[in-house]
């Protein structure tokens, strides 16, 4: 089979910017999410940050035509044919995923294989849905998944050295560096990275102004953002389901999730995303306070 079609299941976040990173790396690409609103707003969200960066001069008009021409968006499962590689960016939930990876396994070619982009629900039990456990790993993405240059890769139980070669090779075509993260509830990164959010939006109810949480870790550690404005950018419901995992998964009340966060997902705050959460956001995602 040939290595250059790529599909990639959800058009939200994170499952459209890996495909953008896919069709930018000259793979073709089909994004598929059962969602028309899914796939109209990933559309509309390519185009404001490509005419940006034509704007601003980090990309010609040729380029980006070429690009938007290998990338196509679809609503069915069944274009996930001809591909060498699926990747599935759907919500964190294990019931999603597994439903996900059971019509996956049915639709793609039997030899494609399955990566999940699951930021650390286990690997082993997503393959164990499958009729190809071997052909099934995590591969981890960071929220801009165009730009931020660490891919985990995480291997099921029986996930061949096969599988795991052809998901490195893929990982160095679209340009990012890999480590190996163990098959544990937030495998590396998210550890150590959503605690200390979750200990930010803790500060944040204790009384202290989420400004000073995110200048302090700003400006004393070198953050690009702080962990306030962090969980604001990569969503709150995102990391709220990534804590509760950790939370689970090692039954240890250190990672309990800070009651905020679960008050704010229910006030539909979830962040730049919805407008509001511990900042305001206008229609187009800046800051507004
Ligand atoms: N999507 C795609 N590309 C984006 C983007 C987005 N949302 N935001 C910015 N970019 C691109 C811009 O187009 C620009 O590209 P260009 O140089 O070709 O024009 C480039 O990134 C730099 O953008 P800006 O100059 O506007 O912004 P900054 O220099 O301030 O960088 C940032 C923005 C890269 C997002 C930086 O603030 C940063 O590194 N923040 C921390 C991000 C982080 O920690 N991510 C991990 C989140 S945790 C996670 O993902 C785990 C998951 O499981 C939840």
């Amino acid at each position: 089979m040939e290595h250059n079609k790529v599909a990639v299941i959800g058009a939200g976040l994170m499952g459209s910017g890996i495909a953008q990173a896919c069709a930018q790396a000259g793979y073709e690409v089909v994004n598929i999410d059962t969602f028309e609103s899914a796939i109209e707003k990933a559309k509309a969200n390519i185009e404001k940050l490509f005419n940006k960066k034509v704007a601003k001069g980090s990309m010609t008009e040729e380029k980006k035509a070429e690009i938007l021409g290998r990338l196509t968006y679809s609503g069915n499962f069944d274009d996930v044919k001809g591909a060498f590689l699926v990747v599935e960016a759907v919500p964190e939930k294990i019931e999603i995923k597994k439903d996900t990876f059971k019509k996956l396994d049915a639709a793609a070619d039997p030899e494609t294989i399955l990566v999940s982009n699951t930021s650390g629900l286990s690997i082993s039990e997503i393959a164990s849905v499958t009729n190809r456990p071997d052909k099934v790993m995590g591969a981890h993405f960071f929220y801009p998944a165009p730009v931020m240059k660490l891919l985990e890769l995480v291997r099921g139980l029986v996930t061949s050295d096969a599988t795991y070669a052809v998901v490195k090779e893929f990982a160095a075509k679209i340009g990012k560096t890999t480590v190996d993260a163990p098959e544990y509830p937030g495998f590396l990164v998210n550890r150590i990275l959503v605690p200390m959010q979750n200990e930010g939006a803790f500060m944040v109810m204790e009384g202290c102004k989420p400004e000073d949480v995110d200048n302090a870790m700003k400006l004393g550690c070198n953050h690009p953002m702080g962990p306030c404005e962090l969980t604001d950018f990569v969503g709150i419901d995102v990391m709220l389901a990534t804590m509760t995992g950790l939370y689970n998964g090692f039954h240890d009340s250190k990672y309990r999730p800070c009651p905020l966060l679960e008050t704010m997902v229910k006030a539909g705050h979830l962040g730049k995303k919805s407008g509001q959460g511990f900042y305001k956001y206008d229609e187009n995602g800046n800051k507004i306070q």
